[in-house]
């Protein structure tokens, strides 16, 4: 539940836990601000992505609107032309300045954020020091998710920025990758069935990341699953390159109609970020330019792309229900943002036998799944109740976090969803089949 709960349906956060875990998250959005220069943080490369200091300024702008301003009715705002300048989509806040046009601010500056920043935070330390009503530990707690999908999407949106500078620029230059040996590919077979799906209603958190869950993840519910087979692991490059080799963005009837639009309209002919150079496959990464690695997961590729890539394989891809099923009792373990690699990486472990690899980390696996509210699902009142809700239409289900999502984020219920056509996200995909 995202929503503001009843009074009392939360109990009163630990002061120390919740300044820590608050503190924590903070700290890592400006991290991985850290290697960039002001001129990087200002620019922004397309309409779906924002500047970095405008992510910095946002999730600054959730904690002041949502928690400061509502506790104290005399709290003295940083600038009070903040609260449009940083409102994304709240309209029960009010105006929003106009989201493709973010790039152009070069004013506030990113001194003049950082100290916004600051500012927000010393009075965010103050108030959980002091404890919070029921109602405000769950806004906190909320900001404090919304925080880490910005970080993601910090890195999503750096990487776009500077794959379109010519001169290539590296965000990390490190490159951890180790060669590995090819992983034993199997299908897993699932007997199905009724089951439960979704997070159960949350009990009292004490703002513990791991406890959380948005509100688009309930309620928990049956569904009845026929029998299915899945992949041991997610498509890889070399499953793309086959694709691709054997005419796969030429043949419209691998394609979904609007799907075979996109491809016509926008000149697809591999995966965002992928070029070819003497007959060898190379991508962009946020450690720069980089040969690719024909075991790792294919990513950067748009629910269309998946879906004509599994026409192509002769199989379809999961439902959310069916990914979830698979997902649930396997331990929350994978490459996700603490690694390092800000890339998928093949398998480095020769998983157990039976069990599917790679679940969680390396790349949100798109489903076949449309992004809708699950039975009984009812948003919260006023402007939060806008975070999830109004976007139930014209997006798929996406599973299981990337190689750029904190780990303590991700969850079996966790819901992520984008449009049919969006590339720019560390997407790929798993392959389905209904059981023989
Ligand atoms: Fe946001």
């Amino acid at each position: 539940m995202i929503s503001p709960k009843s009074p009392g349906s939360v109990g009163l956060p630990n002061p120390n836990a919740a300044g820590l875990a608050y503190r924590a998250v903070r700290a890592e959005s400006e991290a991985l601000a850290a290697p960039l220069t002001p001129e990087d943080c200002a620019l922004q490369s397309m309409p779906d992505a924002s500047p970095v200091k405008w992510h910095l300024a946002h999730t600054t702008w959730f904690f002041e609107t949502f928690v400061l301003a509502e506790l104290d009715a005399h709290y003295t705002s940083f600038d009070p032309g903040f609260r449009v300048l940083f409102n994304s989509y709240y309209n029960s806040v009010g105006e929003q300045y106009p989201r493709p046009a973010r790039g152009l601010l070069s004013r506030p500056s990113l001194g003049e954020v950082l100290a916004y920043r600051g500012h927000v935070d010393r009075a965010m330390q103050a108030v959980l020091a002091a404890g919070l009503p029921a109602e405000s530990a769950g806004i906190v707690e909320l900001g404090l998710h919304h925080e880490q999908q910005h970080q993601e999407l910090l890195l999503t949106d750096v990487k776009h920025l500077f794959a379109q500078n010519p001169r290539l620029p590296v965000y990390r230059p490190t490159w951890p990758l180790t060669a590995v040996q090819p992983a034993a590919r199997e299908w897993i077979a699932y007997a199905g069935g009724l089951e439960s799906f979704g997070h159960r209603d949350r009990a009292a958190t004490a703002l513990e990341l791991a406890a959380f869950a948005f509100d688009n993840e309930g309620p928990q519910h049956q569904a009845f699953l026929a029998p299915f087979l899945l992949a041991s692991h997610p498509v890889t490059n070399g499953d793309f390159i086959a694709f691709i080799a054997d005419g796969g963005y030429r043949r419209p009837d691998l394609w979904l109609a609007l799907g075979w639009d996109a491809v016509q309209r926008e000149g697809w002919s591999a995966p965002l970020y992928w070029r070819q150079e003497d007959k060898r496959w190379q991508t962009f990464t946020l450690h720069g330019a980089a040969d690719l690695d024909p075991h790792a997961p294919v990513t950067h590729v748009s629910f269309f792309e998946a879906d004509a890539y599994a026409r192509w394989a002769e199989a379809r891809l999961p439902t959310e229900y069916e990914w979830e099923l698979a997902a649930r009792d396997l331990p929350r373990a994978g490459n996700f943002v603490e690694s390092g690699a800000l890339h998928p990486l093949a398998t480095r472990e020769r998983g157990m036998p039976g069990l599917p690899q790679q679940m969680y980390g390396d790349v949100w696996e798109w489903t076949q799944s449309a992004y809708l509210p699950y039975p009984g699902f009812q948003p919260g009142p006023g402007a939060i109740g806008e975070y999830n809700g109004k976007f139930m239409a014209s997006q798929m289900v996406l599973r299981g976090g990337s190689c750029v999502t904190p780990q303590a984020h991700i969850r079996a219920t966790y819901r992520n969803f984008f449009p049919l056509a969006a590339r720019w996200q560390f997407s790929g995909l798993r392959l389905a089949r209904d059981a023989p």
